[in-house]
């Protein structure tokens, strides 16, 4: 019997039309381009910049844009799922704001806050509503709007994050084409290197914390870097063992978008050919949740059914995993 596996069967990305690049940076924060190139890989980012404007706003427009591409009336959708950190407000979830915004009223939605891992860990959360049969479409969103939290003064943050990310739709396949398998861990110890000191139940926000600037993204790089490209790697390494494939059986890795050389790293490790591993972070920096959508929507054209591609992320928690699918279109 073939297993019935949630499959994507469209994407959409977005990222808002304002260009941040090394060059303005420069003129903010004592960093040059050569620098931000060099250490990250980074060329530019794309800011969020209209007034009003939030993450659910950027997940309107992909969503209603996946609809209409794939031929989708939105009172089919049974279930939206919104990975991001950077959420409209602490509640509600944003997936229902977006729902209420693109008209979706029959669905239930939530979010899944795993940073950079948020994109995986939603993809598997959604795909087992469909494998098991309860659920027929699904919309899972990566996307972040990481200006909102970002220091403009703090040049080792500032240079990292962008705005911007992707939506799939999930609908069960027979043919062996889907969400096939993940390997995901979580280790909170790794609070202390990424983090937002305030804003939560722990530090309300106060005149305090806005002083003390705690409302920005937190991070001790190094550390970050290096269990990046050993929990990657090894959860590569577990899913091609667990499903019986070798590296020649992959015909794309898509690494969550954090620093390219952490990316070259992963590739390194791994002994992966860099010309199947997708990569666009010169023009979008980290967007968090959104990197593997965005990826995803930028190599669409290239993709075809059959396809073994895996995905791997590692982000603030720590949260880390990858994802082995094979593509359905
Ligand atoms: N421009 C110029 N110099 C900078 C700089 C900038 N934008 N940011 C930091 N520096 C300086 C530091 O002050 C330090 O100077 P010092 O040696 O005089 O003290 C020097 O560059 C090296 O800093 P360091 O933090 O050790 O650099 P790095 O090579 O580790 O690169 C990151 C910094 C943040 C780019 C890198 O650690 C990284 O990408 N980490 C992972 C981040 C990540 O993936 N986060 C998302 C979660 S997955």
């Amino acid at each position: 019997m073939i297993r019935r596996l949630a499959a994507i069967t469209g994407i959409q990305g977005f990222v808002p039309e304002t260009i941040l690049s090394n060059t303005e940076l420069e003129k903010m924060v004592d960093t040059t381009d050569d620098w931000i190139t060099t250490r990250t890989g980074i060329k530019e980012r794309r800011i969020l910049k209209e007034p009003g404007k939030a993450a659910s706003d950027m997940g309107k427009i992909m969503v209603e844009k996946l609809l209409q591409k794939t031929n989708t009336h939105p009172d089919d959708i049974e279930l939206v799922i919104f990975a991001t950190v950077t959420g409209d407000m602490v509640f509600p979830d944003t997936a229902n704001i977006v729902c209420d915004k693109v008209g979706i009223k029959n669905a239930f939605a939530f979010d899944v806050r795993a940073a950079c891992s948020g994109f995986l860990f939603a993809l598997t959360t959604g795909a087992k509503f469909i494998e098991s049969g309860t659920h027929k479409k699904v919309i899972v969103i990566g996307c972040d709007m990481m200006s909102s939290i970002i220091d403009y003064t703090d040049r080792a943050t500032c240079i990292i994050f962008g705005d911007g990310g992707g939506a799939v739709l999930l609908e069960p396949r027979e043919d062996g084409s889907g969400i096939i398998d993940s390997v995901f861990h979580g280790d909170g110890s790794g609070a202390k290197y990424l983090h937002m000191k305030a804003g939560g139940s722990l530090r309300p926000p106060s005149l305090e914390t806005i002083a003390n600037k705690e409302h920005f993204v937190y991070q001790e790089g190094k550390a970050v870097f290096k269990s990046a490209i050993n929990g990657m790697v090894d959860t590569v390494k577990k899913l091609l063992e667990r499903n019986q494939l070798t590296l020649n059986d992959i015909k794309w890795l898509v690494p969550h978008q954090a620093n390219i050389r952490i990316i070259h790293g992963v590739a390194d490790a791994l002994d992966f050919e860099l010309s199947k591993v997708m990569i666009n972070i010169e023009k979008y920096g980290n967007t968090t949740s959104g990197t593997i959508p965005l990826c995803l929507w930028e190599w669409e054209s290239k993709l075809k059914k059959g396809d073994n591609i895996v995905l791997t992320a590692f982000g603030g928690g720590f949260t880390w995993g990858s994802t082995y699918l094979k593509w359905a279109y």
